[in-house]
Formats: structure tokens, sequence, C-alpha cells
């Protein structure tokens, strides 16, 4: 006889269809394989009357989230609701009821998984988001156990799908960024509202998350250092591609000595790394540990079934202990007593278009002030064509090896108040391998 596991499911938008429909599909599988029976007895939904493609029985739904955390028969709470608030106190409140809790919720646990962690300690209950992060990936299944063994030591991810769908479709047709993204919209691929999508702030919650899990310390999605991809040109794309990139927005995070520098921003990756061939909606995480060398993790990072598989991968782990009776395990990681410090932006080597006046002595000026702040030019090129919508202006791209941001920010300022340069229009790491 299979032991039954009940789940009180907190939300029926995208990811709750998702999870319940692979828990419909595959319950009996799932039941030979753990000897479980998971059922979502209770579901908020404050709007029954909406078809979302799935048959479920009216009775299981209510309006009230009081009769999910307060129904003492429920183990196991989904909070599927997205949004910091109320996500993040419906969360506490059913740590502190003695409940397990699952959620895809990449805001909250940024902003609020230490003191979610705390109270799942404190009342000797789980707290898992494998969904919270490149929805079907499990990444951070694998970082919290198959890895452990190792220190890893840098991520890489491309964690966001709509920025790396236009992205990707911008190199492979040559379409501008404007027409991408409706594009994406109208087909549902982007939100009507894409800023923290395109501006990267969907990304740098997922590396926030990351970075706590794999070095142990905070690193709040306001102190990250991000950028998105709307300052991607079709020029940029071009020129990194001839010169052998691809250009993808990263949340990246590497452990130097001490100090872990980290951000979010569009990158432009060697055609020869993993990640550059991740392409449209699909997401990636690369890591590298100190043991097992690099890893590439490969995935969808949304859509209903891919994050309903990760939210049921963790309703499953914490229902398999729960019948074992030793339904609590703290992430080690959360705790946040790592001695590394998170330092934000660290060297590299950058790539900077600029628009010039197409006039003599303007390299001359250029380059001197890059030597006057020891910053050493690989490539420089000079775009044929005008700059849109100004025939006096050319493009001028330079890439610089390894210096610091805010000495590459400084030169820039003062070539800036040149007559050399009319404007910085992007600045992009490069990443070497
Ligand atoms: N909006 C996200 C993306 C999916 O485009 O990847 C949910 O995290």
């Amino acid at each position: 006889m299979s032991k039954k596991i009940k789940v009180g499911m907190l939300g029926i938008g995208n990811v709750g269809t998702g999870t319940y429909r692979a828990l419909e599909m595959n319950h009996d599988l799932i039941a030979a394989r753990t000897g479980l029976d998971i059922e979502i007895v209770k579901i908020l939904n404050r709007s029954p009357e909406k078809d979302r493609g799935i048959s479920v029985p009216a009775e299981k739904y209510t309006a009230d989230v009081n009769e999910i955390l307060n129904d003492p028969e429920i183990d196991i709470i989904a909070e599927l609701i997205g949004g910091i608030e109320p996500a993040t106190s419906y969360m506490a409140e059913a740590l502190s009821k003695g409940k397990h809790v699952v959620t895809a919720n990449k805001a909250a646990i940024a902003a609020n998984g230490p003191m979610l962690a705390s109270l799942a300690q404190d009342n000797k209950v789980m707290l898992r988001f494998e969904a919270a992060v490149a929805g079907g990936i499990p990444i951070l299944t694998s970082i919290t156990t198959a890895l452990l063994s190792n220190e890893l030591t840098q991520v890489h991810g491309i964690l966001n799908g709509t920025t790396n769908y236009i992205l990707s479709q911008m190199s492979m047709y040559g379409k501008s960024y404007e027409e991408v993204l409706k594009d994406a919209q109208e087909k549902g691929f982007a939100e009507a509202d894409p800023t923290a999508d395109v501006e990267g702030l969907d990304a740098a919650n997922k590396l926030s998350i990351l970075i706590s899990l794999i070095f142990g310390i905070s690193a709040s999605p306001d102190a990250i250092p991000t950028r998105g991809i709307t300052s991607v040109s079709n020029v940029d794309i071009a020129f990194a591609e001839e010169a052998g990139y691809k250009i993808k927005l990263l949340g990246s995070a590497e452990r130097k000595g001490d100090k872990v520098y980290g951000n979010v921003e569009p990158v432009l990756l060697p055609v020869s790394h993993p990640l550059a061939s991740v392409n449209n909606e699909f997401n990636a995480v690369f890591v590298n540990g100190n043991a097992v060398d690099e890893l590439m993790f490969y995935g969808r990072g949304a859509g209903p079934l891919p994050t309903g598989s990760a939210v049921l991968g963790d309703i499953i782990g914490i229902s398999k202990r729960i019948d074992k009776e030793s339904a609590y395990d703290n992430l080690p990681q959360l705790r946040y007593d790592s001695p590394l410090t998170f330092a934000g932006e660290g060297s590299s080597k950058y790539y900077v278009r600029m628009a010039v006046p197409e006039k003599s002595g303007i390299l001359g000026k250029i380059t001197t002030i890059f030597g006057e702040y020891d910053i050493s030019i690989e490539v420089i090129r000079q775009e044929a064509d005008k700059v849109e919508g100004d025939e006096q202006l050319v493009s001028l791209i330079v890439i610089l090896f390894d210096t610091e941001k805010k000495k590459l920010l400084e030169a820039l300022d003062k070539i800036l108040k040149t007559d050399a340069v009319h404007s910085i229009e992007n600045i992009m790491r490069v990443e070497t391998r």
C-alpha cells in the first residue's frame, strides 16, 4: 500500500498548471518508483472560472489561503504564486506551522531565502526551490548533492529564456531588437511588460540564489551589478561574430582568493565556449569544480511542464523523507557562514563601441588616453558604415586586454571630454576560456 502524501498548492498559473499536469501524467510511474501516492488535494485559486486546460475537481479549489495553511492533513505546500509578497508571508506561515515548502519563486527566495531557511530549520521542516533557477534544469539539486565534494570556483549561466531568444533571433536573422521583442510578445515567449527579463533583473535573482548555494555568501540582487540587453545592437552582434564571438546575457560569478566577483550583463563569448551554442529560449548553467572540472547543464528555463518537473522533483524528494520519518535536511550553504565576500565586478577584457566623427587625429587621441591608464588595446576597428541617424559619425570598436571596469570608465570619461568621441554606445565584457 502506497503512503499518501498530501500537497496544498498556492496558485494555478503557468507553473501550477504544469505541476498539476505533470503529476497527472506521471502519478503512477512516481508511485511505482517510490511507493508514494502524491496528491494535490487543495489549490488556492482566486479565478476558478478561468479555463486552464486541465480538469481539476471543483472541490479542490479554494479562494481562502488559510484553508490550505491550516489543514492538518497537508504535508507540503507548493508556493507557485510568484512575486515577493504575499508569497513570502504564506511560505513563512506554512513553515511555522510545520509544513514543508516547495517554491518556484526566485524573487522571494533571492530576497528572503535566509529568513525562510532559518524558519525551516527552527521548525525542522524542509524548504526547496529547484524550479526558481533555470526552470527544469536540476542545477540546485546537483550543487547541493552530487557536487558537494567539489569546491566550485565559477558559474556562468544563461538564466533567462526571453533574452536568449531575442539575442539568438537577432544573430540568426539580422532582425532588430525591437522587431524580435514584438514578435516574441506576439508568440507569447515574452511578457507584455518585459522589463524584468530584458533589464537582467530576473537573471540577477537567479544568480543571487546560485551565489548563495555555491559560495555560501549573500549577494542580494541589488548588490549584483546588472545590465540587460537593450543596448545590444546588430552592429555589436555582427562585429562580435566576425571576431569569433557570440553575445549572450550571462549571470556570472567567480571566486578569486577570498573574493567572489559577479554580475549580470551581455558578454562576448568565444564561439568555442559551450554556452555560445545555447540558443533561443533555452537556458544553460556552466560550472567549474576543482574535482569534476567543467560541467554544463542545458534545458528549458521556463514553461509549465519543465518547471512543473522541477517542482515535482522537490515534492518527491521531501515525500521520500517524510516516508522515512526523516524529512528534515537544512541546506548548509544558506547559512552564509563562508569567509568569502562579494566584491561585484572584477577585471576583464572589454569590448567598447564608440560613435566617432569621421575626421583625422581621432585614433591618436583615443589610444593616447588608453595608454595613460595603462589599458592595452587588442583589437581596434572602424566600421565603414555611418552610424544610423547621423551622417557625420562612424562606429569605432575596440577590444581591450584585462582591465578593471572602474579604470576603464575613468579612461572613457576622459576620452569623452575630448572631441575625438561623440558617445560611448556600448561596453561589454569579453569572456576568455
Ligand atoms: N521570464 C523567465 C525567462 C522565465 O524568460 O526565462 C521565468 O523565470
